[in-house]
């Protein structure tokens, strides 16, 4: 069995909680694309727990593969594991020894390439961790992977190919005086041979690497229960989403079998549940149809959704634009996922307020539009057609949480059901606050 969790908008609908919760069921638990660009919280025990590459499942002493989809930071990864582990836990993680690593120099030309890009408004809004331009090196036949970190005379020849060309495109197409920047080690061959061969003991001395499709292959015949965790979400993937507002990878389900090793009739044959947050929020650039910025009631209305919602990027930590939920998007992602299920958070942060709407439609040239158009250009010149919804009031959550979902207010299942129709998707989960015990299970998707 497999159970595949992909974000329905853009990024940021509360995966994690998802993933704590059903991970509960499986033995392992796969990230397959994106790196340290992720920010996941997951709170148990009372106990906080940020983790940003390292999946989550890994909290709760399941097996944790980042598949070859992903892009490994190694510092991040080891920061991270050491944080765990003075934590109390003993987190198992393994690494897919094809997926790419993130140099020193991919994160300084993530930054410098977006102040280039900001001058024609094409900026993604990066999180500067070196995520584009290490996908750029993959599909460039140039990048570093995780199994040359193992082989000393493979990372050095790799290195010198490589870092010549960046040092030049760095110095000669940015302008940037490397010898004489804070940036002079990222750049260095020697320095960065030491530093990444050492990465490379430690993976061996912990036994850290697999090839990932054999490994969690061999694990689903052996009858291992896979939970395949997506970062980011489908409007941001870089096939599917609001290009060029994108990140580099595939968080659609079916870069869960491409970014792992395992076939998509195993991963086709499991569920695919979409994580939908109740209204939509932003960190990076592009347009937002329906974002609420367009007068001061919608900005105080943003404010008190972003302050409610803690809706603060987990990465960065930059306010996150906030915007009424949209269903042609989310009509998108339905069909680009084959969602068997869906999860809907932050239902409580809309609780109180004096109205609630929804882009139900968009209008563009005169004509009514379900769904998304696939340029961002049109999909910025288009107009919501807003649906109005009856107000639900503040209630006690935590008591919600105990009786189930009958228990909600009436307006807010009305809501609930309306996402459930127009994506002609069931309710798997309602999250009605931050914890593990704030979400409300109608079905555990491994039980399907
Ligand atoms: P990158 O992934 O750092 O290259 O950033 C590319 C775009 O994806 C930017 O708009 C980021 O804000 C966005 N992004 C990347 N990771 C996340 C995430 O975990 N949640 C929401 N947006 C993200």
């Amino acid at each position: 069995m497999t159970v595949t969790i992909v974000g329905s908008q853009l990024g940021d609908e509360g995966k994690g909680a998802l993933v704590d919760i059903w991970g509960g069921d499986a033995d392992v638990v796969v990230r397959y694309q994106g790196g340290d660009n992720a920010g996941h919280t997951v709170v148990q025990d009372g106990t906080e727990y940020k983790l940003s590459l390292v999946p989550s499942g890994a909290i709760r002493g399941k097996v944790g593969v980042l598949g070859n989809g992903c892009v490994i930071n190694p510092e991040t990864l080891f920061d991270e594991l050491d944080t765990l582990r003075d934590q109390g836990l003993e987190p198992d993680v393994r690494l897919a020894r094809r997926a790419h690593v993130i140099l020193p120099y991919h994160r300084v030309l993530d930054g410098i390439e977006e102040e280039a890009k900001s001058d024609d408004d094409l900026a993604a809004g990066t999180t500067g961790r070196g995520i584009g331009p290490t996908y750029e090196d993959k599909a460039g036949r140039r990048g570093i992977r995780v199994g040359d970190l193992l082989d000393p005379d493979v990372l050095r020849d790799r290195l010198e190919y490589a870092v010549p060309q960046k040092r030049a495109l760095a110095e000669e197409i940015y302008g940037l005086d490397v010898e004489n920047s804070e940036h002079a080690d990222a750049f260095d061959i020697d320095h960065l041979f030491a530093t990444y061969r050492e990465y490379g003991e430690r993976l061996k001395s912990e036994s850290m690497t697999v090839n990932a499709g054999e490994f969690l292959s061999d694990k689903h015949t052996g009858d291992d229960e896979l939970l395949f965790e997506g970062a980011q979400g489908t409007s941001i993937d870089i096939d599917h989403g609001i290009y060029p507002y994108v990140t580099s990878s595939n968080p659609t389900a079916g870069g869960a079998a491409v970014g792992s090793g395992v076939a998509p009739t195993v991963i086709g044959q499991g569920e695919v549940v979409g994580i939908v947050k109740a209204y939509l929020s932003r960190v990076g650039t592009g347009p937002l149809p329906t974002e609420l910025d367009g007068t001061d009631s919608e900005e105080e209305l943003a404010d008190f959704i972003r302050e409610k919602g803690g809706e603060f990027g987990t990465v960065t930590g930059r306010p996150r634009r906030i915007g009424w939920l949209d269903m042609p998007m989310l009509r998108h992602a339905s069909r680009a996922n084959g969602f068997t299920g869906i999860a809907v958070n932050h239902i409580d942060v809309l609780a109180g307020l004096d109205e609630i709407n929804v882009g139900h439609a968009y209008e563009l040239d005169g004509e009514e539009l379900l769904t998304m158009p696939a340029t961002t250009e049109r999909w910025g010149d288009c107009e919501p057609v807003l649906k109005s919804f009856e107000p639900w009031d503040e209630v006690d959550w935590t008591a919600v949480a105990e009786e189930g979902y009958e228990a909600m207010p009436a307006n807010a299942r009305e809501y609930l059901d309306y996402i459930s129709d127009e994506m002609s998707t069931p309710i798997y989960a309602v999250g009605i606050g931050p914890g593990r015990d704030e979400t409300v299970v109608l079905d555990n998707p491994f039980e399907q």
